[in-house]
């Protein structure tokens, strides 16, 4: 899941007219930042431009592209991007449903609002109208047919996830969509705002496909992963020699009405050998492991293709 060539060009030459010398060492203190807990307070915007938002774009792409297979019938027409940044999560969201026709980018960091706006004109279908709105997540916000709150809660304390779920809860008209880093501490938050989602009588669309107590145990986290291509200027700030990254992310998409039912979904990279297939699924009856053997030809030629964080369809028994 890669940016789109007419954002990946706006974003390289905004960092070709501002991104300095050095990029590489304020992406060192960048990764350092984030991987101490700390927030993006003070964090260089080129070295997040360079770096961060393709890969937030990408974990946005893929968990939207989860939620819309399990929602075909959402299809928003305004979006309020919450913690907004340079607007990646937008971009994922006009990319999936270009006739969204209006967006909200909101942020408590005039920096990121600037930088959301400039690369805006390029960035966003030409008939999308914007606002750029200097506001804290916890406030009360306008509501919106499709919420994004995207490697933001982790900026806030955990103990105020659940309450911040409910809030962006109410301002959402069709969808809310929740994306974390895949770690332990995104996943915390993830769980206590399901519960609250939960209790609030949302449908969760993915990652989960039942709305039980979630299964997951002994320190284990529900995480996935997607792969984006660097651009040169990515590989250069982090010393990079390979073209690829893989961005490990948790989320949650919860929605007004019931979604399309699923067996369950795979936790896990598959196991694929010549005599079976082999996943590890979470269902509506806890953590399963589901093996296809290969002289099951027809079951085995379908499920052999999914990834991890794919869905079982639920004619798949
Ligand atoms: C890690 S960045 C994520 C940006 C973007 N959503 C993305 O996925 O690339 C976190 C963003 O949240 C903003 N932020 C942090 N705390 C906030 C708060 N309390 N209210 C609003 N925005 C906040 C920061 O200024 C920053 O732009």
């Amino acid at each position: 899941v890669n940016l789109p060539p007419t954002i990946a060009a706006s974003v390289e030459r905004w960092l070709q007219d501002n991104g300095g010398v050095d990029l590489r060492e304020n992406t060192g203190r960048l990764t350092g930042t984030y991987k101490s807990g700390g927030t993006s307070a003070r964090v260089d915007l080129a070295a997040y431009l360079a770096t961060r938002t393709p890969a937030t774009f990408a974990a946005v792409g893929k968990a939207l592209a989860e939620a819309a297979r399990a929602a075909p019938d959402v299809s928003p027409s305004d979006v309020l991007d919450v913690g907004s940044g340079a607007g990646s999560a937008t971009w994922a969201a006009t990319s999936r449903w270009p006739g969204i026709a209006s967006v909200t980018m909101l942020d408590n960091d005039p920096r990121f609002l600037r930088l959301a706006e400039e690369l805006s004109t390029k960035a966003l279908p030409a008939t999308t109208r914007a606002r750029y709105l200097l506001g804290d997540v916890g406030a009360a916000l306008s509501q919106a047919d499709l919420v994004i709150a995207s490697y933001v809660i982790a900026e806030r304390p955990v103990a105020e996830a659940a309450q911040l779920a409910k809030s962006l809860w109410s301002a959402t008209k069709s969808m809310l969509l929740i994306v974390e880093p895949g770690t332990p501490s995104g996943f915390e938050r993830l769980l206590a705002m399901r519960k609250a989602l939960l209790s609030s009588g949302a449908h969760i669309a993915a990652p989960c496909t039942h709305t039980k107590a979630c299964p997951m145990q002994g320190g284990d986290w529900c995480h996935f992963t997607v792969r984006l291509q660097r651009s040169r200027l990515h590989r250069h700030a982090k010393s990079a020699e390979v073209p690829w990254e893989d961005e490990p992310f948790a989320y949650l998409a919860a929605v007004r009405d019931a979604p399309i039912a699923a067996r369950g979904r795979i936790l896990r990279p598959p196991r694929i050998n010549k005599i079976e297939a082999s996943f590890a699924l979470c269902t509506h009856e806890g953590l399963q492991n589901l093996s296809v053997p290969k002289r099951n030809k027809d079951l085995f030629k379908r499920l052999r293709k999914l990834d991890w964080g794919d869905i079982i369809p639920e004619e798949n028994q």
